[in-house]
C-alpha cells in the first residue's frame, strides 16, 4: 500500500539540443553576482565553458569563478567554496559540471550564511539548513547522479575516511537545470559507462525494497528497460543522440524523488560504495558496480519473489517451469553479464582496495534498514572480501 507522501519537485527544467539558452529566461530573476563553479577543466575544451560565458556576459552579471571541484568534492574545496561565494557576495551559484560540482554548488548554498561547520551540522548530525540559502543553478555535462533535479549532496572528509550523502529539502535543489545530451558527448568511456550503472542502481536501491504492489515499481521497470536499452545502444556509437537523450532523461527520474515516494528504499550498495570511494577515492559508479553482485547475492534468500519478477520484467527470463529461486538467479545472472558487458569494473582491487583496507571499510559503511536484509558487519565484511 501507497503510504501518505507531500511531494514538490521545484526544479525547472530545460531539455534538449541548445538546452543552455534557457538562461537567457533565468540569469535576469537573480542579482549581478554569479559564482561560477566547475570541475577540472572539461567545459574549457569541449566549448561549454565559451558558450555559458558569453551568455552571463549578455545578460551583464559579474563573474566570480570557482574552478578545480574534483570528482567526489571534498571538505576542504568546500571551505574554499565558502570563502569565496562570501568575498563574491554571490546572488547566484551556478553549477556547470557533472554530479560533483552540483552536490558541491549545493553544498556551498547551505554553508555561506551558516554559523556552525557545515560537515558537522548537515553531514554528520544530519540536520537541516536554518539560514538564508543561496540558489544554484546548473548546466549538467555527465549524467548519472540526478543532482540536477534531486537535494542530495555528498561530500567526502578525507582525513576522516568518510563519504557522506546529505538529502536536503527543496529549498536546496536546484531552482534550474539545463539538459543538453550533447553536452555529454565528450564524456570518456570510463565516466561514461560509470554514468549509466549510476542510474541503474539508483534504480535499484528503490526497487529492492518493500513487497507491496506498488506504482513506482511498475515505472522503475520501464526505466530500467529503456536505459538497458540505450546503454547498449550508446556503447557501440556514444553520439547516438536518440539513446544518449533516453539515457539522460531516464537518469533524472531515477532519482528526482519521485519514485520513491509511498515506498521502502534501501540504499545499502550506496552506503558500501561510499565507504568504498571514501577510502580510494574511486570513480562513484564504478564502486557500485563492483559490489552489487555479492550484495544481491546475501540478500537474495530475503527478496525472493521481487528478484524473479525483475528478472522477467527487466531481463525477459522465461519463468516457465523454474522454481523462483532459479528465475531470481537468472535475472542476477543476466544483470551481472550485461554489466561485464558493457566494461564496468566488477572487482574492487582494480578500484585500489586492499585486503588490509577492508575492514576499515566495513566499519565506516552506514547500515540501512529498508532493504530486504539488515546487514551486520559480519555480512558487509564478506560482501567486500567477495567482491575483491
Ligand atoms: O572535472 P572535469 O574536468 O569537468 O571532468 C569531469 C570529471 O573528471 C568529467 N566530465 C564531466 N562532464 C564532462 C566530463 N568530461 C568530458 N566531457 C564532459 N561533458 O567527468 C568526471 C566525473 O565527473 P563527476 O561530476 O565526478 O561525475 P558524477 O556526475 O558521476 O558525480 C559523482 C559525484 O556525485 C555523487 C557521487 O557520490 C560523487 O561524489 N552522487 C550524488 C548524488 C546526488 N546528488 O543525488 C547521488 C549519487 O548516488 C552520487 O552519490
Ligand atoms: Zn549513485
Amino acid at each position: 500500500m501507497l503510504g501518505n507522501f507531500t511531494y514538490c519537485n521545484p526544479t525547472k527544467l530545460y531539455f534538449g539540443k541548445n538546452a543552455v539558452e534557457g538562461l537567457n529566461e533565468e540569469l535576469p530573476k537573480y542579482g549581478k553576482n554569479v559564482l561560477l563553479v566547475y570541475g577540472g577543466g572539461s567545459i574549457k575544451k569541449n566549448g561549454i565553458y565559451d558558450k555559458v560565458s558569453e551568455i552571463l556576459k549578455k545578460h551583464g552579471k559579474t563573474v566570480h569563478e570557482d574552478a578545480g571541484v574534483m570528482p567526489n568534492p571534498t571538505t576542504d574545496k568546500l571551505k574554499e567554496g565558502i570563502a569565496r561565494a562570501r568575498a563574491a557576495k554571490a546572488d547566484l551559484i551556478l553549477a556547470v559540471g557533472g554530479g560533483s560540482v552540483i552536490d558541491y554548488a549545493k553544498a556551498v548554498s547551505v554553508s555561506v550564511n551558516c554559523k556552525e561547520d557545515p560537515w558537522e551540522k548537515y553531514y554528520l548530525r544530519m540536520e537541516d539548513p536554518d539560514c538564508a540559502v543561496l540558489p544554484v543553478g546548473a548546466v549538467l555535462t555527465m549524467v548519472g547522479t540526478g543532482s540536477e533535479m534531486n537535494g542530495g549532496s555528498v561530500i567526502t572528509n578525507r582525513a576522516q575516511k568518510m563519504k557522506i550523502g546529505k538529502v536536503f529539502g527543496p529549498e536546496v535543489f536546484p531552482k534550474f537545470a539545463t539538459l543538453d545530451p550533447e553536452y555529454t558527448f565528450t564524456l570518456p568511456r570510463y565516466q561514461m559507462i560509470a554514468g549509466f550503472y549510476d542510474i541503474l542502481c539508483h534504480i535499484h536501491e528503490q526497487y529492492f525494497s518493500g513487497t507491496d504492489d506498488n506504482t513506482s515499481d511498475y515505472v522503475m521497470e520501464g526505466l530500467m528497460r529503456s536505459l538497458i536499452h540505450s546503454a547498449d545502444i550508446a556503447v557501440k556509437d556514444p553520439l547516438d543522440y536518440e539513446a544518449r537523450s533516453n539515457i539522460m532523461w531516464t537518469a533524472t527520474w531515477a532519482l528526482n524523488t519521485f519514485v520513491a515516494m509511498g515506498k521502502d528504499t534501501d540504499w545499502e550498495v550506496h552506503m558500501i560504495g561510499q565507504a568504498v570511494g571514501a577510502h580510494t577515492d574511486a570513480t562513484h559508479g564504478m564502486t557500485l558496480a563492483a559490489v552489487t553482485p555479492a550484495y544481491f547475492k546475501h540478500i537474495l534468500p530475503y527478496g525472493k519473489e521481487k528478484f524473479a519478477r525483475y528478472a522477467v520484467n527487466v531481463w525477459g527470463v522465461n519463468a516457465g517451469g523454474k522454481t523462483q529461486l532459479q528465475v531470481a538467479e537468472e535475472g542476477i545472472a543476466a544483470l551481472e553479464k550485461w554489466m561485464r558487458g558493457i566494461g564496468l569494473v566488477m572487482d574492487l582491487k582494480t578500484l585500489g582496495v586492499t585486503e588490509e583496507m577492508i575492514p576499515s571499510v566495513a566499519y565506516s559503511t552506514l547500515i540501512m534498514t529498508g532493504g530486504y536484509k539488515v546487514l551486520n558487519r559480519e555480512d558487509i565484511l564478506s560482501i567486500l572480501k567477495e567482491s575483491l
